[in-house]
């Protein structure tokens, strides 16, 4: 076995003694969707402190466009969306996970509705969209594709409103404050106040995906996987790494970012063209452009490979001009500054990283196996997605797996009568004395590894050659001490992609959205199963 640099157990050198404290009932870390959920829900009964690294609304929800996936039509069923989900799932998603979230959803949404969300509406109806994999229109939506904005704003009204709740932002959470396998709070670091700890009651991880280990994603400059690998350096247990979702369509001009063109561009009737002009889905899948996403991602890239081009196109141009700009907007004011008239033009798309399926290991009370630590949202890995996720189904799964972490917190706090008792902590994470490293660079070639050897088709020879990679990255960033985000988000980008190129390597079949070119088939007697990745001293 080869040796590996092991993470240490806290980024950076810290002394109790002679560093800030902070005291909340339950610290929230992260402000999308799940966070703010948790937290409104836990401060019905205590204080709460929101911790998050940027603005409070940049998050992978501000983002989120196609809507959320919730049944809400008379004519669906909470029995067909599970159907749904678990069949998406290929075998590994958590059929009680996938129930609770599905029947609490509507109640959730709900909820959001009466804090004043406002969903699109046709004659005083709520409007459903049929995305990916589901069998019937249920994906409600907001501002056309703006979905994430408007349940991101609301949330945030309710927040600002509840006196329990106080938020930090532009402050970064470390590392986890663990002692005997439970968690005690966290430590963080902001700009102007520098290192702080935060003792809280309960912890809760909300701080969503990794997309940033991939060159091509969909995903905001946040999402560097720091709740995965702070998690893991506490000792929790992360699920299914090697399920990393590829959404099929992002906007692709060379030198602008991979801004996504959601899937309900191809709800809506959009065609997928290759560079001759032709439609290929139908003869790849029945549901055509509507099949699941790692089927159009995997071949859109065929198409793209048999033409020697760099990208396909969605032809929407079929579609009544008003009724295209009608339902979005966003898409359009985005095309049009690249000089793109959706009504008139092609629009060039590739897939793009999109989702971590995986995450840290959660039961159905959003609980971790650390005492005292909750993760919810796309962090978290619940076990509703299985080895496909879906379309609209996270911002649901966020909704509902947040409302329980803040339910389940709040009473446990009151349950357990449990006073905060600060102690001494003196860590010294101090060792390597590199100091000519170019994180930028570092960063940059590991974004591009990981999309060449980790994306969307692996093989056991360019899994290799990335571990190797990685793991010469490893050996001189790891072991250093930085002082301010740029190093730490490069730790932990790097500690992410080690384990999905890790578990991809274990996974020697092809499931959902993993999928091996030298194991094409599914290999159930052996692989229908997790794989659990733990740091071996905690
Ligand atoms: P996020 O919303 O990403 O929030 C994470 C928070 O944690 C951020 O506030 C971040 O700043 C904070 N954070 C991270 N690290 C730290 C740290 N070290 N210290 C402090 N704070 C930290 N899903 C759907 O269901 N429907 C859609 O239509 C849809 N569209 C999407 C479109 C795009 C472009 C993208 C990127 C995703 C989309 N998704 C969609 C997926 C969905 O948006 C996300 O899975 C979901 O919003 C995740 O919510 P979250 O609360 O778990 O994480
Ligand atoms: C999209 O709008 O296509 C994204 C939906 C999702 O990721 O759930």
């Amino acid at each position: 076995m080869k040796k590996q640099t092991e993470p240490k157990r806290y980024m950076i050198s810290f002394d109790s003694h002679t560093t800030a404290h902070v005291f909340t009932d339950v610290l929230v870390i992260g402000s999308g969707v799940a966070g703010l959920s948790a937290a409104i829900q836990a401060a019905k009964h205590g204080s709460v402190l929101i911790v998050t690294k940027e603005k409070i609304d940049e998050n992978n929800t501000a983002y989120a466009q196609g809507g959320i996936a919730v049944v809400l039509s008379d004519k669906d069923t909470t029995a067909k969306h599970i159907k749904d989900t678990l069949d998406a799932g290929q075998g590994l998603s958590d059929a009680a996970t996938v129930k609770t979230i599905v029947s609490e959803g509507p109640r959730r949404v709900n909820e959001l509705i009466e804090w004043g969300a406002s969903f699109d509406k046709e004659n005083n109806h709520l409007v459903f969209t049929q995305e990916g994999g589901h069998h019937f229109p249920r994906v409600i939506h907001a501002r056309g594709d703006s979905t994430g904005k408007e349940v991101e704003l609301t949330l945030i009204r309710v927040v600002k409103e509840n006196k329990n709740i106080k938020v930090f932002d532009h402050t970064f959470v470390i590392d986890l404050i663990t002692k005997d396998a439970t968690c005690n709070g966290a430590v963080a670091w902001h700009t102007k106040k520098g290192n702080m700890l935060i003792w809280a009651k309960r912890t809760i991880l909300a701080t969503g995906g990794c997309g940033q280990v991939y060159r091509e994603t969909t995903n905001p400059d946040v999402a560097t996987g720091d709740g995965l690998a702070m998690a893991y350096r506490a000792g929790a247990a992360l699920q299914d790494m090697e399920f990393v979702q590829f959404h099929p369509t992002t906007l692709y001009i060379a030198g602008a970012v991979r801004f996504l063109i959601t899937e309900a561009v191809r709800g809506e009737g959009g065609i997928l063209r290759n560079k001759k002009g032709e439609r290929f889905m139908p003869k790849y899948h029945p549901q055509a452009e509507l099949a699941p996403r790692d089927v159009v991602s995997q071949n859109i890239l065929k198409e793209m490979q048999k033409t020697g081009h760099t990208h396909v196109y969605i032809d929407v141009r079929h579609i009544p001009k008003e009724r295209l700009y009608a339902r979005f907007p966003k898409i359009r004011e985005i095309c049009a500054s690249f000089g793109i008239d959706i009504a008139r033009d092609l629009i060039p798309v590739r897939p793009s990283a999109h989702y971590m399926i995986g995450g840290v290991k959660v039961n159905r009370f959003s609980r971790t196996a650390i005492k005292q630590l909750y993760a919810c949202g796309e962090v978290a890995c619940t076990g509703m997605h299985g080895a496909n996720r879906l379309g609209s189904n996270s911002l649901l799964e966020g909704l509902v797996t947040g409302y329980m972490a803040g339910t389940d917190a709040s009473k446990s706090i009151r349950r357990s009568k449990h006073e905060l008792f600060p102690y001494t902590i003196q860590e010294f994470a101090g060792g390597s004395k590199i100091s000519w490293l170019d994180l930028n660079d570092i960063g940059n070639s590991l974004k591009s590894l990981m999309w060449r050897d980790a994306g969307i088709e692996r093989d056991e020879k360019h899994l290799l050659e990335a571990e190797d990679m990685i793991e010469m990255w490893c050996s001189y960033v790891m072991d250093k001490e930085f002082t301010n985000p740029a190093g730490w988000e490069l730790q932990n980008m790097l500690l992410v992609s080690r384990l999905i190129v890790a578990s991809a390597r274990k996974r020697t079949e092809s499931r959902g959205v993993h999928h091996r070119s030298d194991y094409p088939e599914t290999d159930n007697p052996r692989w229908k199963r997790h794989i659990i990745m733990k740091r071996l001293k905690s």
